[in-house]
């Protein structure tokens, strides 16, 4: 498809769509946001390569998608306090960003929270020579392939997230519907992931935790899952209410900085009525 000299290049994968002929460093025409919007929606990844940002730049593009907010974790003093600096380089002795350079396990952003994150944008600034790919699992294709005993098991059902880092966590810990409707597309979801989701609400516990580890090996088998081999100069961004994403880790001698804004959306919605009320 073309707009203007704008083209949408699919993946090929398990979701995710590549923008070309845009220079996010000029403002967009409506026409052109909202052609991005609809190709977000229905790719749930959606990135350009060889931008030139600054974070105005970056700032001004997120807000085409939502309200960029600060993260939780502040970064004081940070010039443009939308942009949220994930690296594992450290000045002075001090890390100037989140992350580090482990392994993330698969996650939907702030699923600890009781109103998640949205959509988040990472643009690479530094990047290591190997390693520090970031991976998407299609949660929507996850739960439309469950079998039909599955998802009337799991239709009504809710589950805990939590950060494993106590401090993290609000006072009471988020409760989602382990599938919840997308509330643009109306769509579908398995929402549950291995490193944020803590257990499914109302079951035993090892009841829980086998369901719970079947459908986290249901999500991410590999052809549900699209690996993004990062370049400097790229700008992603990525639906966090129907995808999950994990990055490998990398050297910690190599050098990795991201800039990221975070926009957050509304209280996840089952489609059934979990707590009916008297
Ligand atoms: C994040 C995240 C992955 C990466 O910013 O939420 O998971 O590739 N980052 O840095
Ligand atoms: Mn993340």
């Amino acid at each position: 498809m073309t707009t203007q000299d704008m083209q949408l290049i699919l993946t090929g994968g398990a979701l995710g769509v590549e923008v070309r002929g845009l220079d996010l460093r000029n403002a967009l025409s409506a026409e052109t946001v909202h052609h991005l919007r609809a190709a977000f929606l229905d790719h749930g990844v959606l990135f350009l390569r060889d931008q030139q940002l600054s974070e105005v730049d970056q700032v001004r593009f997120s807000r085409y998608f939502g309200d960029p907010v600060p993260h939780v974790r502040e970064q004081p003093d940070r010039p443009i306090p939308e942009i949220f600096i994930i690296s594992n380089v450290e000045e002075k002795g001090r890390p100037i960003g989140a992350l580090g350079n482990e392994e993330i396990k698969f996650h939907s952003d702030l699923s600890y929270m009781p109103r998640p994150g949205s959509i988040s944008m990472l643009y690479a600034v530094e990047v290591p020579e190997a390693g520090g790919d970031t991976m998407w699992a299609n949660l929507y294709t996850a739960y439309e392939t469950l079998d039909e005993q599955t998802k009337t098991r799991i239709a009504r059902l809710r589950a805990i997230h939590k950060h494993p880092r106590p401090q993290q966590n609000p006072p009471v810990p988020a409760s989602h519907p382990v599938v919840c409707v997308h509330p643009e597309t109306g769509r579908k979801v398995l929402y549950v992931s291995p490193h944020l989701t803590s257990h499914i609400e109302g079951l035993g516990a090892e009841e829980g935790q086998v369901l719970l580890n079947r459908l986290i090996t249901h999500a991410t088998q590999p052809r549900f899952v699209w690996t993004h081999r990062w370049r400097v100069g790229d700008l992603l961004m990525w639906d966090n209410r129907c995808t999950m994403h994990r990055r490998e880790s990398f050297d910690n001698t190599q050098r990795r900085i991201m800039k990221r804004t975070q926009m957050f959306g509304d209280e996840p919605k089952g489609d059934l009525v979990t707590h009916p009320t008297a």
